[in-house]
């Protein structure tokens, strides 16, 4: 009887516990920032690369804005549930590239956030410019809902 009960609970722990688990924070998909910024990223591979493309909302040349390339990286060790990551985008339209890094969370309401900070690096004119070359800030993105969804 002791030995049926025990099994019994095991096994309803065994079918519990997938349920239990965290929620994994996943890169791959369509982003929007507070600017409006789109990004796609690709599916991360094994080692935790992935590539993408950027459609930014804003710039800072005065020239016309074309989707841009992504190439990043996600942290795999320990398989975390809220992974960190940092990707390079090398814009098309101008001289200038972008790092981001961040971190994948879900949100007090279980959906995934992006929180990041990113340096945009400006080519200037010699290295007596240098000083000025460089912006920082943040952004956050959301997963772009389709209207299907
Ligand atoms: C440029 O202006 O030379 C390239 C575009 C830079 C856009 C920046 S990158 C950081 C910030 N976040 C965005 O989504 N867009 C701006």
């Amino acid at each position: 009887m002791v030995q049926a009960t025990s099994f019994l609970l095991l096994l309803s722990l065994a079918l519990l516990a997938p349920g239990l688990s965290a929620k994994q924070c996943m890169l791959t998909g369509r982003w929007i920032n507070d600017l409006g910024s789109n990004m796609t990223i690709g599916a991360v591979n094994n080692k935790g690369e992935f590539i993408g493309s950027y459609l930014t909302a804003v710039t800072a040349s005065s020239n016309e804005i074309r989707m841009s390339p992504l190439h990043g990286m996600q942290n795999i060790i320990n398989k975390k549930s809220e992974p960190t990551f940092g990707f390079t985008v090398n814009w098309s339209f101008s001289e200038s590239t972008t790092v981001f890094t961040g971190q994948c969370f879900i949100d007090k309401n279980g959906k995934e956030v992006l929180k990041t900070m990113w340096l945009l690096r400006s080519n200037v004119d010699g290295i007596d410019n240098d000083w000025k070359a460089t912006m920082v800030g943040n952004n956050v993105f959301t997963r772009l809902r389709t209207r299907k969804e």
